[in-house]
């Protein structure tokens, strides 16, 4: 049985083969063939954090699949007073077919993985968010980028983990700039690397956005203020001044250029209304896509259940 954690438990292959299924699934969604391939399953839904587009897309997926999600904040579940996530676990996957689950640290999704029946995937940690990304793929292609030059200009954090590795398994070239203090995680960093020895990956860093964005052909960001960080708010704005995504930042980037933003924006902030507004088409068919990508990876943990 395989589990969706993160990204660096997966081949680039088997990278392209949930996408391959995301693609066939909504071509046959768009063209009203709901065809049934989770039908009768239940996909618990564990939230510890807010969410519209992971609660929205995973809830609508299961269903159109042919199965049902039952949403499980922890405000309204025994693990919020305390009941161990390794008891939910074991509670929980054997009574539904697949579980999903946003949490605070990568540790709790991975004691839930270890101790579930069932397939679980990561709806968002601290440390990553997998299935935002590989939607963030299945748009860049989308959009006709064929040979990504990505530039993340921002913070270091669960967002840019997961570009890294992205990246370092298919092999494209991927330019962080984040302020001094707001680096990426060093181990996820070296990890990354060394997949990118293999698939040929040109990963790098610094602290200059322009820098960055020189020649790119996707740019993209995330919210200054992650979910859990709310009492860094004020330092995080001043440690961040210089790093937003501008029209001023993407005239240094390629002719047609796309920008894309996971969402919730905060504009004024990490993008101006002007970048976001005409970059809007990506943006929300990067959102729509939440949707798509997450079918393709549902269905292919569903076939490799005996893994
Ligand atoms: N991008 C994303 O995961 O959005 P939500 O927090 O609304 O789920
Ligand atoms: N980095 C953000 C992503 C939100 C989808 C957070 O963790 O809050």
């Amino acid at each position: 049985m395989r589990h969706f954690l993160t990204l660096k438990d997966f081949t680039k292959n088997e990278i392209l083969e949930m996408i391959t299924l995301a693609q066939q699934i909504k071509a046959q969604t768009k063209s009203k063939n709901f065809v049934p391939y989770m039908e009768k399953q239940t996909l618990g839904m564990i939230f510890e954090k807010s969410s519209t587009r992971t609660r929205v897309s995973f809830e609508t997926g299961i269903y159109q699949l042919g199965g049902i999600g039952l949403f499980l904040s922890s405000n309204d579940i025994q693990l919020g007073r305390g009941e161990p996530m390794k008891d939910t676990a074991r509670v929980i996957s054997r009574m539904v077919d697949m579980v999903m689950i946003r949490t605070f640290e990568q540790s709790n999704i991975e004691e839930f993985a270890k101790y579930s029946k069932v397939p679980v995937v990561n709806g968002l940690t601290d440390s990553y968010h997998p299935v935002q990304l590989m939607t963030d793929y299945l748009t860049m292609l989308e959009c006709g980028i064929e040979k990504p030059v990505v530039a993340y200009v921002g913070d270091g954090n669960n967002m840019t983990h997961s570009w890294l590795m992205l990246s370092a398994k298919l092999g494209f070239e991927l330019r962080v700039a984040t302020p001094k203090g707001y680096e990426c995680d060093p181990q996820i960093v070296q990890e990354a690397l060394n997949f990118a020895k293999e698939s040929g990956a040109n990963i790098s860093f610094g602290y200059d956005p322009k820098e960055a964005v020189k020649g790119a052909n996707v740019v993209t960001t995330d919210t200054w203020v992650s979910m859990g960080q709310e009492d860094e708010k004020e330092e995080r704005l001043k440690a961040f001044e210089g790093f937003i995504v501008d029209s001023k930042l993407m005239s240094l980037t390629q002719k047609d250029s796309i920008f894309l933003h996971c969402l919730p924006a905060y504009r004024g902030y990490e993008v101006s209304e002007e970048v976001f507004e005409k970059h809007a088409n990506e943006i929300f068919l990067e959102a729509e896509n939440r949707l798509h990508a997450q079918k393709g990876i549902m269905v292919w943990l569903d076939r490799h259940r005996e893994d």
